[in-house]
């Protein structure tokens, strides 16, 4: 968190994220470099049921990545060749790769201007006889619609996956995001809100689609069932094709120290937000996106739309202030079949979005800087 930082020296040079180091991980790393046990073992298992405790994820696989999380998420809900899953384009990449990848087609619905999470009432017109799954990116951790999208879903008997990759933390409706999908994706990597250093969580609301995370996420060995054999092999027979996916001691002694004060990180992320929203809210040229109170942002970026942004990018830099529009519509890229006009809000999201910083080593005095410098005008 902020602690002893030289205000005055980093009032003019303020980072859009930073990598959160908690102090008893150097310890706690080179516990497990001494053990020189450094696969997965008993730390993933510690931190998988942490991450269940105190974050209310169900069924968490840790893995080494949210991208393998997402991956998984499609290979073991058996989309295919031929198959659709239906997107946002306001997303990272990793979203839709993990569709191409299994040889099925991410098709993009349109996005909500407010929010920059999908719109359910644009799923709709997506579907298709291919559809297979909806994918649900929560935009900087703000979460979906998740009634309205498992409405659609039961009603076209559709698989739901989540990209929480932003949105460790977050609740909706009172649920943890991680307890209400059937599959749901978490990214660890260095800048999130937990990291493992890079690392991932996928959570399966079904106990036979975990068993299979589970077993998948290792070759497709199931470890638990498959004796050294007195000739010193595994004795096992593949049935279909498993990955080397799985999370490794020593990340996951970096994710335990992390864990420690996360749920006090995530009480300072909503106090800097609060002091963001009544500093800018009567901001002319600034419109704040939506934050409906039926559910808790987990608040991993802070964004907003803004009149001509180049000229705002430009002032703020000019003070020492990082901005970003972090990631503009994927369906823009060749692979992904390129920007889809007809898209109307994602385009219009694609025009003024942008995200200042917001991060733990963030100081209450450089957000009122922050603030100052953007009600002077650009
Ligand atoms: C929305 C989203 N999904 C997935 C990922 C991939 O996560 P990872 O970098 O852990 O593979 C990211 C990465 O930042 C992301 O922003």
């Amino acid at each position: 968190m902020a602690g002893q930082l030289d205000i005055s020296s980093t009032m003019g040079n303020i980072s859009m994220f930073n990598t959160f180091v908690h102090p008893s991980a150097q310890s706690r790393v080179s516990e497990v470099l001494s053990t020189t046990f450094l696969s997965e073992g008993k730390l993933v298992k510690e931190f998988e049921a942490r991450l269940a405790a105190e974050l209310g994820m169900v069924n968490p696989a840790a893995l080494n990545s949210g991208t393998s999380a997402l991956h998984l998420a499609m290979a073991v809900s058996g989309i295919g060749h031929g198959d659709e899953v239906i997107m946002a384009p306001q997303t990272f990449i990793a979203s839709a790769i993990s569709v191409v990848q299994e040889g099925a087609t991410p098709v993009f619905s349109d996005i909500q201007y407010e929010t920059g999470n999908i719109d359910p009432a644009s799923i709709k017109d997506k579907i298709t006889e291919r559809t297979k799954a909806i994918m649900a990116v929560h935009w900087g951790g703000y979460p979906c619609d998740m009634d309205e999208i498992h409405a659609l879903a039961r009603q076209y008997n559709l698989i739901v996956i989540e990209d929480a990759a932003h949105a460790p933390g977050a609740t909706y409706k009172s649920r943890a995001i991680g307890s209400i999908s059937d599959f749901t994706c978490f990214s660890f990597q260095a800048i999130k809100h937990l990291t493992t250093g890079d690392g991932g969580a996928l959570c399966c609301t079904g106990s036979e689609n975990a068993r299979e995370v589970f077993r998948r996420r290792w070759f497709g060995i199931d470890r638990a069932h498959s004796p050294v054999s007195e000739i010193g092999e595994r004795i096992y027979d593949l049935t279909d094709v498993g990955y080397k996916y799985h999370l490794s001691d020593y990340a996951a002694a970096l994710g335990l120290a992390n864990l420690e004060g996360f749920e006090e990180r995530m009480q300072y992320r909503r106090q800097l937000v609060r002091q963001y929203h009544d500093g800018l809210s009567q901001v002319s040229g600034v419109t704040l996106f939506e934050h409906k109170t039926d559910r808790e942002s987990a608040h991993w970026l802070f964004g907003f739309h803004v009149e001509n942004r180049l000229e705002f990018i430009r002032t703020l830099k000019a003070k020492g202030i990082a901005s970003s529009v972090v990631h503009d519509g994927i369906d823009k890229n060749t692979l992904f079949g390129g920007k889809k006009m007809d898209l109307i809000n994602q385009r219009r999201f694609d025009e003024t979005q942008i995200h200042i910083p917001l991060h733990d080593a963030l100081l209450p005095e450089q957000i009122e800087y922050i603030i100052n410098t953007i009600k002077q005008g650009w």
